[in-house]
């Protein structure tokens, strides 16, 4: 029993997961293709110690609400049942970037904690066992512990082992880039969990939208496989309006976007019609994400930059997988 610090990068999703097969055990509906991020990132150190009577956690260097350190808790529980230890742990982590900002953190937050859990427990359950066990945290975490383009199955079996994660394309396949659009509001009004729950009960698309998405999925890795960048963008921007779609006919709706999200698109849009390639794509929060090539990535941000209302334009490149730092 020890200590160890893990690093995982954000990943953003061209095509997304939006609805779960199996709540408990956090298992998707449909796969999804994302892009593992280069510089948001979240750095976890876990220790276990016989001193502690609860799990604590340190959030970039203040005690982590109390929501928070108990979601953690029960994550913990996972690796010490499989560790056969009940020794509780001290959790400090720290995020590059805002956190509950709709930017990712939770995929790269359970990626690293996964990893720095196990490592601090003396287990080391493999990629696929760290996939199974980071996506009860979040169920884009597992994306997170691969670099580069990676997919995400679903798979059909009731107990999850084959819900895996495999890398599609190194990091430095396909010079491309995304702009991740920062702008005003931070925390999310509907977590992503909730929302997909009300959309699976509510919305009557939403068995339309899991049938259209495997054929978005083969439609995304052809585009890597070929390097056809405006199909890949295509499909990325397809992905994010349907999931908006589904998430806007549940009931109450669900409307993740505010005003500069509209303009952002608009904006992103009207500079394709003259010739500045980009591509949207839309979490469960307000920021757009560009996807664009290298080349126009510099133009691009200068250009959205300017749309009233936004903050700050971070370009990021494909990234690296996680990593066990010490
Ligand atoms: O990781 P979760 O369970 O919070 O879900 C993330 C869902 C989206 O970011 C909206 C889409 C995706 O595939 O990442």
């Amino acid at each position: 029993m020890g200590s160890s610090m893990a690093r995982a990068c954000a990943n953003i999703a061209l095509v997304k997961y939006w609805g779960k097969r199996d709540r408990n055990l956090n298992l998707p509906a449909g796969g999804s293709v994302s892009i593992t991020l280069s510089s948001l990132q979240t750095t976890t150190r876990v220790t276990f110690d016989d001193g502690l009577r609860r799990d604590e956690m340190v959030l970039d260097g203040e005690p982590a609400a109390e929501g928070v350190r108990s979601r953690t808790g029960r994550f913990l529980d996972l690796v010490r049942t499989a560790a056969g230890t009940h020794r509780f742990a001290l959790v400090e982590s720290h995020n590059s970037f805002p956190t509950a900002s709709g930017l990712a953190s939770s995929a790269s937050g359970f990626a690293a904690l996964a990893l720095a859990a196990c490592r601090a427990a003396g287990m080391d359950p493999g990629w696929d066992g760290l996939a199974q066990l980071a996506r009860r945290g979040s169920g884009s975490a597992p994306r997170s512990l691969l670099g580069g383009f990676v997919e995400l199955m679903p798979g059909e079996s009731p107990d999850g082992s084959d819900c895996l994660v495999r890398q599609v394309a190194d990091p430095d396949y396909w010079d491309l880039r995304l702009l991740v659009v920062i702008n005003g509001q931070s925390e999310k009004e509907v977590g992503s969990t909730e929302g997909m729950e009300l959309t699976r009960l509510t919305s009557p698309f939403y068995g339309e939208w899991l049938r259209s998405g495997s054929a978005d999925v083969d439609a995304a890795l052809n585009a890597i496989v070929r390097r056809d960048f405006r199909s890949l963008g295509q499909v990325a921007e397809t992905s994010c309006f349907r999931m908006h779609a589904v998430a806007l006919s549940a009931s109450p709706p669900l409307l993740y976007w505010n005003a500069v999200t509209v303009d952002a698109i608009h904006k992103v849009r009207a500079l394709r019609k003259k010739g500045l390639e980009g591509y949207v794509t839309i979490d469960a929060g307000p920021h757009v994400k560009v996807l664009c090539r290298a080349s126009d990535s510099e133009d691009l941000a200068r250009e959205i930059r300017e749309v009233p209302g936004v903050e700050r334009v971070v370009i990021e490149r494909p990234g690296p997988g996680a990593e066990v730092i010490e």
